[in-house]
Order: C-alpha cells, then structure tokens, then sequence
C-alpha cells in the first residue's frame, strides 16, 4: 500500500459533531466578566454614544441593569464610577459615600452572590483626568500609592469582593495588599491590571467615565504598546507583590503578550477586551458590514486560545445569549 504523500486534516471537520468533538477550546459563562458604569445622580440611563449598548447608570435605576446580568447567569461585574464632584486628590475615589462604595453595597444588598470587583484608579475622580497626584505636571508615584491604598480599603469596606487596581503605579500591589491586610481584608484577592499598555483603545472609556487626562497623556505610566520584555517584567513585579489575578489590557491587540504571560506565570489570566475593541466591532456590525455574533465569538475564543482564564467584556451579556442559544459550547459553527 502506498503511503499518502499528503495529511488528510478535513477529515476531522467534516461535520459538525466531529468539529465540536475535536474543540480545543472553549468560553464559558463563567469566563466573563462584564463593566458597568455607576453614575452619581437620579434616574440616569444615558447611553455611551461611542458604545452603543453600553449605558451610565445611576443607582436608582441599575436594578434594570443588574437583573439583566443576574438572569444571563453572568456571576461577575467590575464596576466604575463617574461622580458627580472632581478635585485634584480625587477625594471621591475614597469616599465612604462614593459613588463606587455606595454601587458595591447598593449590588450586595441585592445580589450577595454576585462577585463584585472595584476598579481601583483615580482618573474619573481627578480633576486633571490622570490616575495618581500630579505635582508640576509630573505624576507623583509613591504619593499615590496612599491614596490608592486608602481607596481600595474602602471598596473592600463597602463590600467589594475583589479588588482591580489599574492606575499603573509602581509597587500597587503590594502597597494596596498591605493596607487590605492591615483593615482586616486578607481574605480579599487583588485582580491586577499588571499589563497595561497605553492605548488609544481606551478612547470611547474615557468618554464613558469621562476620564481623559486634561493634559499630557498616560504614556509615563502605562506601557508602550511596542515592548513585549516589559510586560513579562511587569507581570513578574505584580506576582512578587501579592497579585492573585493578572489583568492583560488591551487584548486583542495583544494576544502574543496573553499567550507569553501564561507561559511564564501561573496565575489566573484576565484578558482585557477593552472599549475600543468593542466600538469598533459594533460600529462595523451595525453597518452590515460583519456578523456580530460570529465576530464576537470568534474575538472570544481567541482569547481563551491565546491563554486567557477570565474575559472581562462588554460584550458578556451578548456572549451569555449566543452560548444559550448555540449548540456549539461556544464557538459559532455556522
Ligand atoms: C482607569 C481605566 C481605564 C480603563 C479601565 N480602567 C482607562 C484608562 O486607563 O485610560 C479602560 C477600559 C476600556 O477601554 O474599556 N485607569
């Protein structure tokens, strides 16, 4: 018998059951992670003009919100806030009566068990727009770490199960685990935006949590989408420190630096679909232009290839439909 001179690979995708046999990998309701915006005021539900779909929502009308999230069965939200008052230390970003701390109790008292995550960052509180004290048009690190640290306590102290520090400061962690630990909050993970590049990806956020920087840009603290060493440096740094979850952000962007963080650290991977990477697959989809669902899908499943545990994503609530209605685990089979 003649040895084929050729590999015959469609055998295994020759009908729909074999390639769901075969499927290496999968997302899973539980894999998503989805943001909500919390805006200090009455009876707010304003749409994102630059996320179609997304909304700001204030607490007397979140209860919309959440029950749509709660039904999906979605078991975690990151919430952020958008307050009403700036100044220059972001005083609202560690209020007790914050509008982040009053969104954590406000979901708790509803959903005990729904897994609530703080964004822990100063931008949507600081007048200037940037993520830690800015004296001289410098931004000042270790002065920020106190008030980062003093802004994760009372997250946890509102009822925060985890924490998501994504100021990009050196030594975060491990400022931020030591202020947990000394208020009592040991039990409390740390979900570490330990990559995170400074991306114009970020562009329809900053209007979402009006968050832009008044001057200057980011690029002193937040990494250049250029460096792929740096990142295993980073996410090195934030193990050493206490890190329980590492946040890679943006992600589809950078899938080579989710794939290389998993191969060299061990813990939880979160894979940061980020609001530009979502505007511009709605704004495509709504045009005709691309299959929302089979992009989506597609864009998830990459993320999970590429090494991601956990996918936080505008999208979840459409993901959470699609994987209801699919009989695919997951992966659109069209
Ligand atoms: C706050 C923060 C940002 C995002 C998450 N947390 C904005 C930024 O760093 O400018 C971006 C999220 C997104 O684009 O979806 N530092």
């Amino acid at each position: 018998m003649t040895k084929a001179t050729f590999d015959r690979h469609r055998r295994l995708r020759s009908s729909a059951q074999i390639r769901s046999s075969i499927r290496e990998n999968h997302v899973r309701v539980e894999d998503l992670i989805y943001p909500i915006f919390v805006k200090e005021g009455e009876n707010i539900k304003n749409e994102v003009a630059s996320m179609p779909g997304v909304y700001q929502w204030s607490l007397d009308r979140l209860e919309e919100e959440l029950q749509e999230v709660v039904r999906r069965g979605i078991s975690s939200i990151i919430l952020f806030g958008v307050p009403k008052e700036k100044d220059d230390v972001g005083s609202s970003a560690y209020s007790d009566e914050g509008i982040v701390q009053q969104g954590i109790r406000f979901v708790k008292e509803r959903y005990p068990n729904l897994t609530v995550i703080a964004d822990t960052c100063l931008c949507q509180f600081t007048d200037h727009g940037h993520c830690g004290v800015v004296h001289d048009g410098e931004i000042l690190n270790d002065q920020s770490l106190e008030l980062l640290t003093k802004t994760a306590v009372s997250q946890a102290q509102a009822g925060a199960d985890i924490i998501a520090p994504s100021n990009m400061m050196d030594g975060f962690v491990a400022a931020i685990r030591k202020g947990l630990d000394e208020a009592g909050f040991v039990h409390t993970p740390i979900m570490s935006y330990a990559v995170k590049y400074a991306s114009a990806f970020y562009g329809p956020f900053r209007d979402a949590a009006h968050s832009s920087p008044k001057s200057g840009d980011r690029k002193t603290y937040q990494m250049d989408p250029a460096n792929r060493r740096e990142a295993f440096r980073e996410a090195a740094s934030d193990v050493e420190e206490g890190a329980d979850y590492l946040i890679v952000k943006p992600a589809l962007s950078y899938l080579d630096i989710i794939r290389d963080v998993r191969e060299r650290e061990d813990l939880p991977i979160v894979a940061y679909n980020v609001s530009g990477e979502y505007s511009m697959i709605k704004a495509a989809a709504q045009n005709g232009w691309v299959n929302e669902e089979a992009i989506v899908m597609e864009k998830m499943v990459s993320m999970k290839r590429a090494g991601a545990d956990l996918i936080l994503t505008y999208f979840a609530k459409d993901v959470a439909d699609y994987l209801q209605q699919g009989e695919n685990g997951g992966t659109s089979d069209e």
